[in-house]
């Protein structure tokens, strides 16, 4: 079987993130989105939260998914991908400045386990979105619609 992981915080998840996990549905049989519970970073929502909405939104997509599973990763991503049979992370890349860092933990990531990173240009319709700026914005009341899956912005309200 063909698996892919989509790894990332998703605190929250956004449009931009579920165009990603979509696109990375067809083209492989199983996808995971690995949920990262860094104990070092404080996020807005808990790890079972975060993987809450990504199920939803997963759900509610028009072109729903019956291949995407969301769990939450520990430790070394390339520990997961071992551990779930995984050959190949795929990454959004919205511009030049997410490259650098990628592109180094894409290395670290093949040298570690000869996991395979795949680099998916992001919709340009969210190329400037970001979990950390949507909850910016949402927290000084800003309108965050059609940036993030519904779900998340009922929860977002709720929250900010
Ligand atoms: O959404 P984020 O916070 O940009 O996602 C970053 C993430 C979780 C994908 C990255 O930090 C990661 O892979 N963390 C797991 C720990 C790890 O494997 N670190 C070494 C990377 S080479």
């Amino acid at each position: 079987m063909r698996r892919a992981a989509c790894p990332g915080s998703f605190d929250p998840i956004t449009n931009g993130h579920l165009d990603i996990i979509m696109r990375a549905s067809k083209l492989f049989d199983e996808v995971i989105v690995a949920v990262s519970i860094n104990k070092t970073k404080t996020t807005l929502f808990t790890v079972d939260e975060r993987m809450e909405l990504i199920r939803e939104a997963v759900r509610d997509h028009p072109q729903a998914a019956t291949n995407v599973v969301v769990e939450s990763s520990h430790g070394l991503l390339v520990d997961f991908c071992r551990a779930h049979d995984v050959a190949s992370i795929v990454k959004g890349l919205r511009a030049v400045s997410d490259f650098d860092y990628e592109l180094q933990m894409a290395q670290m990531n093949n040298r570690l386990a000869g996991v395979e990173t795949l680099f998916m240009s992001t919709n340009p319709q969210y190329a400037f979105l970001s979990s950390s700026l949507v909850k910016d914005v949402a927290r000084y009341g800003g309108d965050v619609s059609g940036l993030v899956p519904d779900i998340v912005l009922k929860h977002l309200r709720e929250r900010l």
